[in-house]
């Protein structure tokens, strides 16, 4: 398809092609550790647990579990089942071990939400992300015994955003305005 087209579009072509492709490889991830993840597990932030500044909950039950890891001080690894989320429309969601080790079996979720719920916009290991670029790209600075999580000091660059403008995201979650 690439040969068809002028040749200064020629390398733009080539890159969209490498990049779907690349999308496809999430595929390759161990399908039997995957669980299953409807898109009633997104909830309005308000219903999960705060755990500093972020959000916890987890899909299998294990909420203490998960709790245990995300306000301890020496970090840990997060439990199968565990959903963490700073904003309403970013979300890491965490496998069966071996699912995919090289995202220690984490998937990003980009949500599209409104008051009628969430819906998946993007969802995969490495190759997703938001407009500052792959959620794994950042989140890999963490350091080691924070199982990719960034909180505030774990290693990641800080986010271009003050505590009161991730604070007025959080509340201003659009799915909290209906009854559940
Ligand atoms: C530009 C770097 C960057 C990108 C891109 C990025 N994040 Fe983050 N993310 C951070 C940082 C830094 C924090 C911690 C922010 C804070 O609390 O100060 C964070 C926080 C989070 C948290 C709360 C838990 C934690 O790690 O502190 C989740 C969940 C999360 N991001 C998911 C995502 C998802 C999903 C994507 C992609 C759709 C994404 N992020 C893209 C840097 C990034």
């Amino acid at each position: 398809m690439c040969s068809k087209i002028f040749s200064s579009k020629l390398k733009t072509c080539f890159l969209i092609l490498l990049s779907t492709s690349f999308i496809g490889q999430s595929d390759s991830a161990n399908d039997s550790k995957k669980l299953e993840i409807p898109e009633s597990a997104f909830k309005c932030l308000a219903e999960l647990t705060a755990s500093g500044a972020f959000f916890v909950d987890n899909l299998l039950g294990n909420l203490d579990a998960t709790l245990a890891v995300a306000n301890s001080d020496e970090g840990g690894k997060y439990p199968a089942g565990s959903l963490v989320t700073l904003v309403p429309n970013e979300v890491m969601i965490k496998h069966l071990e071996g699912w995919n080790p090289g995202t220690n079996d984490w998937e990003f979720f980009l949500l599209d939400v409104s008051a009628e719920g969430s819906k998946i916009a993007a969802r995969g290991t490495e190759e997703v992300g938001n407009r500052a670029g792959s959620c794994y790209g950042c989140h890999q600075l963490a350091r080691p015994q924070w199982d990719l999580v960034c909180g505030v000091d774990h290693g990641c660059a800080a986010l271009p955003f003050t505590r009161e403008q991730i604070r007025g995201v959080q509340n201003s979650d659009p799915r909290c305005t209906t009854e559940n």
